[in-house]
C-alpha cells in the first residue's frame, strides 16, 4: 500500500508544470549536461535555487536525511521548482563497511524523511564518497532505488576556490555528462553564475539526471550513468 501511495504521488508530480518544462528537452537531439549537488540541503542551497530559477536551469540534489530534517522547507522548494531529488543516506557513512540492515536503514529512513518534506520519495540514490559494491546495489534494489554515480567529479570540496571550481567544471563538461559538486561548499555556489553562463554559451542544456536518462529509464538496483 505504502509503495502504491508513493508511486501515485510521484506520478502526480511528474505531471506538474515544473516537471513538464524539462520533458520537452530531448537529450538525444540536443547537448545535455546534468549538474548534481550532494550533501545538502544547507544554508547556501536557496542562493543556488534562486540562480537556477532565473536561468531556467534544472539540477539534481542528492540529499542527506539528517540535513533534510534541519532544512525541510529547502528540500520542498527544490522539488517544487522541478529539480530532481535523490537519496544520499541519512548520516553519510561509507556503505560497504556497514551491515545489511544498517545500509537498508540509512536508505529507507531517508526515503521517508524526503517523502515527508517534498511529497515525493526518490527513485535514485548516490552512495557517500562513491563507495559502493554489489551488496550495496542489491540492498538499494530492495529499497527500490537506482544508483547514480557521475562522469566527472570537480573536487570542489578540496579546491575551495571559485575560479578553480569553474575551471574544473568546464574541463569535465561533456555531452550527457553527470558532474558532481556540493551545495555545501560556499565557493561552488559563488562560482555557479559564471559556470551556468559559460556552459550555456557552449550550447549545453542543463537538465536533471532523469531527463538525461530518458529513454533508458531509471531502474532500481541498476547503476548509472
Ligand atoms: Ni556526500
Amino acid at each position: 500500500m505504502l509503495i502504491q501511495g508513493l508511486l501515485a504521488v510521484s506520478l502526480v508530480l511528474a505531471g506538474s508544470p515544473a516537471a513538464t518544462t524539462q520533458a520537452k528537452i530531448d537529450c538525444a537531439k540536443v547537448k545535455c549536461l546534468a549538474l548534481t549537488f550532494d550533501d545538502g540541503p544547507g544554508t547556501r542551497t536557496p542562493a543556488l535555487l534562486d540562480l537556477f530559477k532565473k536561468e531556467r536551469v534544472k539540477a539534481t540534489f542528492f540529499l542527506v536525511g539528517k540535513q533534510v530534517e534541519r532544512h525541510p522547507s529547502i528540500a520542498r522548494r527544490a522539488a517544487a521548482e522541478g529539480h530532481a531529488i535523490g537519496n544520499h543516506t541519512y548520516s553519510h557513512p561509507s556503505l560497504p563497511t556497514r551491515f545489511d540492515e544498517d545500509i537498508l536503514n540509512e536508505l529507507q529512513v531517508t526515503q521517508e524523511i524526503i517523502q515527508a518534506a517534498t511529497g515525493q520519495a526518490p527513485k535514485m540514490f548516490r552512495p557517500p564518497f562513491g563507495h559502493t559494491d554489489d551488496r550495496v546495489l542489491e540492498l538499494a534494489n530492495q529499497a527500490e532505488l537506482a544508483q547514480v554515480l557521475w562522469t566527472g567529479t570537480t573536487l570542489d570540496w578540496s579546491l575551495r576556490d571559485a575560479k578553480k571550481i569553474k575551471a574544473s567544471v568546464l574541463r569535465l563538461a561533456k555531452r550527457n555528462g553527470v558532474l558532481l559538486m556540493h551545495d555545501t561548499v560556499p565557493q561552488t555556489v559563488k562560482a555557479m553564475p559564471g559556470i551556468v553562463n559559460e556552459l550555456k554559451k557552449r550550447g549545453y542544456h542543463l537538465v536533471t539526471v532523469p531527463t538525461l536518462l530518458r529513454g533508458k529509464g531509471l531502474e532500481s538496483g541498476v547503476s548509472y550513468p
